[in-house]
């Protein structure tokens, strides 16, 4: 999924701009019966939700150095003065040019996770962005 933007208590809402994507999580959504989960469009570029969250959270959006200033601009505009921004990625050269990109404006932690199934093992880069004060 794109982006899910998230305040407990609150609203949760899953985002993407692909129909397929929006059909495959409603679809997830109901085999799980999660009733309390809006899924809506948003192109990163025109993001129209409205209100502000606690938490962004995103995983495998960071693999394109085009969308980082939409992602400024989203992060900006949807993210609380307090809230927080959770990123999961592989590690790869885009993921820390975003990081480079977003720390004028954010504290960043990046750490490496090891994610391990039976049968396979991968890291990924976990990354939580806070504003700067
Ligand atoms: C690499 S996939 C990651 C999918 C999923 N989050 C995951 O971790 O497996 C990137 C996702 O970003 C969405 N995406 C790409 N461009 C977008 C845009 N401009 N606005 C919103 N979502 C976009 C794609 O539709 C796709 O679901």
């Amino acid at each position: 999924m794109g982006i899910v933007a998230s305040s407990f208590g609150h609203r949760v809402i899953m985002t993407d701009h692909n129909q397929d994507a929006l059909s495959f999580a409603r679809a997830n959504a109901l085999l799980n019966g999660i009733s309390d989960l809006e899924i809506k469009e948003l192109d990163w570029n025109r993001p129209e939700v409205k209100g502000t969250f606690d938490y962004i959270v995103g995983s495998e959006i960071t693999y394109k150095e085009k969308y980082f200033q939409p992602f400024r601009s989203l992060f900006k505009t949807y993210l609380k003065d307090d809230g927080e921004v959770i990123l999961a990625s592989s590690i790869r050269k885009t993921s820390m040019e975003l990081i480079r990109r977003m720390s004028d404006i954010f504290h960043i932690e990046a750490q490496k996770k090891n994610l391990r199934s039976q049968d396979i093992k991968i890291s990924i880069m976990l990354c939580k962005m806070r504003f700067k004060k």
